[in-house]
């Protein structure tokens, strides 16, 4: 049984289209719009789009574009129903039932039950942090107050292989072997993967609780396994894309309109008890652009502060490599460089919040970092050198889209080349890259568009509108009018359908082209007041249109009449057909 329209136009009307694109697709504010680098092709600079207001996306360097529907379907390659139960899941609505097969009720269970299944072990092991005097005695000696711990809902495992059993009873369960909680080894046994560890829950950035990171009490590690022990991968949770303390973070980022960016989770959470709130953690893994992108939508300012070992610079080196596709011009992207006795979590605790703010002022800008990591080992007096230098900077300079930032760059290694900035591109085959789009709207390469393409993009616009408009006026036989028809039809049949509604449900009539340019249009489209005025003087063109057209009717009737239909042309045949004056009355 097919889904109902009105559950799928209640369904779009529900959900923000940002939030579904964010989820996968981390987004940045551009103006009313959001962008990012477009995930159905390869790209370094963001033309993927998606409208708040429209609520639909639209990539200007692929033509990619849809609802969150088409975005969940293009983008996890789910089928329609999958994707209508995934977005319904989001919002709390329930699909008719019908709709679900019996594997898909299945899947759908296992998902909710790995997010329960992950806070019950949470509120377990915090359970069993205020029973563990031992688990204490160790926060505490690394100077955490109750209250902190309280507020990252840092818990404990204790020894012990099923303790898990006791909370979670279904403990056979797939479901949490599949979130990372169990691990069933060879021979079928299923133990618990957390003993014996003080447990770091880490959230998504809906603060739902998506896997753990589990420290050894005391030492380094080694006899009890590593010093930390991480959820694995699940459908859940992939390191490479979530931040430790970012859903904690979330307001003091704002407040502060900065972000910095550790090593550690101990380093979030001393940073956090000594009143810096905005600290984050990659999870173990190298920062990768996908983690800058995801930053980047939440301040313009983002500085790095690694370990002040070789480790932490060899990390800080990667997290600047890494930055470079995802860098743009407004963006502040600096590296504080600690003592190398230091961690971020050592050094506040020994010279405080507005120490370590201050030497968060003197972080070294991006640029800087780069031109001083180049020259480094490298006296720059022999041609060999400068060659070496112009080397290694080649590759650094061509992943750099963004242009001012680029130029200023390329210009600084051209003078520490002893060469001009026009023989320094020419040697890299770098040249000023002009802002280009690879595809085009159809309004600038094609003649201006016709009177019914410019209504069917104001409905789409605003699809209101729709009822100023008198169906009867609509008459023609092109592609265009049949669409115009059909959106009016829509309308009628569901006065409160949104744009982005709108959109779907004319998924099937559109022509592929059509629908790309339409799409593009709305995008770039400001929703302006004018629209109004507009729709009222289109209006009136179409009247006037349909006028000149019943009066031609008009005539062909008389012909026909007086001479018979044969004496027409198959076009005026068409014409008086097509007009009401060729029904009926003849
Ligand atoms: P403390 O040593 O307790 O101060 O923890 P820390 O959070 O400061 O850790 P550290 O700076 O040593 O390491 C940084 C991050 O790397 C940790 O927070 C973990 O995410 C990760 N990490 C460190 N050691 C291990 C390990 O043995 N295994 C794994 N998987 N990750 C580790
Ligand atoms: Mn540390």
């Amino acid at each position: 049984m097919a889904i109902p329209d009105s559950f799928i136009q209640e369904l779009l009307n529900r959900v923000d289209i940002v939030d579904v694109v964010d989820a996968s697709v981390p987004l940045k504010k551009a103006g009313a719009n959001y962008s990012a680098c477009c995930p159905f092709h390869n790209e370094k600079t963001p033309s993927f789009t998606v409208s708040p207001t429209k609520q639909f996306y639209h990539c200007f360097g692929c033509g990619a574009h849809g609802t969150a529907l088409g975005f969940l379907m293009e983008y996890q390659g789910l089928g329609f129903v999958e994707a209508v139960n995934e977005l319904a899941k989001r919002v709390g609505m329930t699909v008719p039932q019908e709709t679900r097969t019996v594997e898909q009720v299945a899947a759908q269970k296992a998902a909710v039950g790995m997010h329960e299944a992950l806070q019950v072990a949470m509120h377990y092991y915090r359970g069993e942090l205020k029973k563990s005097e031992k688990a204490i005695a160790y926060l505490k000696g690394r100077g955490l107050s109750g209250e902190i711990a309280a507020r990252f809902q840092i818990g404990y495992a204790p020894p012990g292989w099923q303790n898990l059993a006791a909370v979670l009873p279904e403990y056979q369960s797939d479901v949490l072997t599949a979130a990372g909680l169990v691990i069933a080894n060879d021979q079928g046994r299923r133990y618990d993967r957390f003993r014996d560890r003080i447990m770091f829950p880490i959230h998504d950035q809906k603060g739902q609780v998506i896997g753990f990171g589990g420290r050894v009490l005391g030492g380094d590690g080694d006899d009890a396994g590593p010093k930390y022990l991480n959820s694995p991968e699940t459908p859940l949770f992939q390191k490479g894309h979530e931040l430790y303390g970012l859903f904690l973070a979330r307001r003091a980022i704002r407040e502060a309109n900065r972000v910095l960016v550790v090593e550690g989770y101990m380093d979030v959470v001393a940073l956090a008890q000594y009143g810096i709130g905005y600290a984050v953690a990659a999870l173990g893994t190298a920062t990768t652009p996908y983690h800058i992108t995801k930053l980047m939508r939440q301040t313009d300012d983002v500085v790095f502060c690694f370990d002040g070992d070789a480790a932490g610079r060899k990390a800080a080196w990667r997290a600047a490599m890494n930055s470079l596709p995802a860098l743009t011009d407004g963006l502040k992207l600096s590296f504080l460089f600690l003592p190398p006795e230091h961690d971020p979590d050592s050094y506040v605790r020994e010279y405080g919040k507005e120490a370590f703010e201050r030497a968060m002022q003197g972080a070294m800008p991006l640029s800087q970092y780069i031109v001083e990591k180049l020259g480094e080992d490298n006296d720059l007096l022999s041609q060999e050198s400068k060659v070496r230098f112009l080397n290694e900077a080649e590759p650094i300079l061509k992943q750099i889209q963004a242009p001012r930032l680029g130029l200023l760059l390329r210009k600084r290694v051209a003078e520490l080349a002893g060469v001009s900035l026009e023989e320094l591109e020419g040697s890299l085959g770098l040249k000023q890259t002009a802002v280009k789009r690879a595809y085009q709207p159809a309004r600038s390469s094609r003649k201006p568009p016709t009177l019914v393409r410019r209504l069917i993009h104001m409905l789409l616009m605003r699809p209101a509108l729709a009822e100023r408009l008198d169906g009867r006026l609509v008459a023609g036989k092109g592609v265009e009018d049949e669409i115009l028809r059909r959106i009016l039809e829509l309308m009628r049949s569901q006065p409160q359908m949104t744009s982005a509604a709108l959109l779907h449900a004319l998924q099937g009539d559109l022509p592929e082209q059509l629908r790309t340019e339409l799409s593009a249009e709305l995008m770039e489209a400001d929703d302006g007041l004018a629209l109004e005025e507009e729709f009222a003087g289109a209006l009136q063109q179409l009247r006037v249109t349909w006028e000149r057209q019943v009066s031609t009717a008009a005539e062909l009737l008389t012909l026909a009449q007086e001479k018979g239909l044969q004496a027409l042309t198959p076009e005026q045949r068409a014409l008086l057909q097509s007009s009401r004056w060729g029904h009926g009355k003849s």
